[in-house]
């Protein structure tokens, strides 16, 4: 079933939503020229508008996916109190991508758990992964389906999930996948809190709390150059910061294991923390070029 969405954005908006894969293939084999996917468990906000315009300066037409991926989520975790509101994404997104493909669970997944999965091995275990055993599964699994119905040329991720954008890289070349993936940089509230959907469970007070994470992103990032210095400001900024922390590791991002003093190059700064029982990530790159 092919749906018109009825258009809350420019006159003449072509953005249709479709809920099935059967319609999806169809648009999808009907667009000439280049494709880019942006996989998205809605409740979108300016972060994922980002990612939209990225895909539109790098492709000819764009494929949004709105959905609530319940493999990713363990028991205990907000699945069912993930925020979902299709026609707020909706309005959001008109006229700016092709197609929104929203579909329910029993369309992704008929038989669930699938029998088939895909596994993020040993990356999948640790940080993210150590706190939420079988997320980065979950993850893998929904992208290499999404990827395989949208069957894009590029597919663009935030930054701000370090772990995942390096899972699914992984992915793609472990699975030889013919996409490219593009990562997009992180968006930011004017206070520096990282745009995320999770955002929306926490209170002013909140909020506030929760400016740690980037605030000891940047105390990490202001000792660079030197790659001892970024690791020392980073424990520092952690055991001042009043946040129930998870984890905060500077890494190299090829490997994510911890970076030594001799590290040289690009440093994954990743953090996990969790307030008002929300857990929340933030992510910033930081060059070590001196001892
Ligand atoms: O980052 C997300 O929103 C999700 O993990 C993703 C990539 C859409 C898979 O469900």
């Amino acid at each position: 079933m092919t749906q018109d969405h009825p258009g809350t954005g420019p006159a003449g908006s072509t953005t249709r939503l479709v809920t099935t894969k059967t319609a999806l293939r169809e648009h999808r084999a009907a667009m000439p020229g280049t494709v880019a996917a942006v996989p998205t468990m809605g409740s979108l906000h300016a972060g994922h508008l980002a990612l939209v315009e990225r895909a539109r300066e790098l492709a000819d037409h764009v494929i949004l996916t709105d959905f609530v991926n319940p493999l990713q989520f363990g028991p205990g975790e907000d699945y069912e109190a993930y925020p979902r509101d299709l026609d707020a994404d909706l309005a959001l997104v008109d006229g700016l991508v092709d197609v929104v493909f929203a579909p329910a669970v029993q369309e992704m997944y008929p038989v669930l758990p699938p029998t088939v999965s895909v596994t993020a091995g040993h990356a999948g275990t640790i940080l993210e992964g150590a706190a939420r055993p079988g997320h980065f599964d979950g993850v893998v699994t929904v992208v290499t389906k999404l990827l395989q119905l949208t069957s894009p040329h590029l597919s663009v991720f935030g930054r701000k999930d370090a772990q995942q954008l390096a899972i699914i890289q992984r992915l793609v070349a472990d699975l030889d996948l013919p996409v490219r993936i593009e990562p997009v940089e992180i968006q930011r509230e004017p206070s520096g809190l990282a745009r995320s959907s999770r955002n929306a469970y926490l209170s002013a007070a909140g909020r506030e709390q929760a400016l740690a994470l980037s605030r000891t992103l940047e105390a990490a990032r202001a000792a660079a150059p030197s790659a001892a210095g970024i690791r020392d400001a980073l424990a520092a900024a952690v055991a001042r910061a009043e946040i129930d922390w998870d984890y905060a590791h500077a890494l190299d991002p090829a490997t994510l294991r911890p970076i030594g003093p001799e590290h040289r190059g690009e440093v994954l700064l990743t953090l996990a923390g969790v307030v008002e029982g929300t857990r929340l990530l933030d992510a910033a790159v930081a060059v070590a070029t001196a001892p």
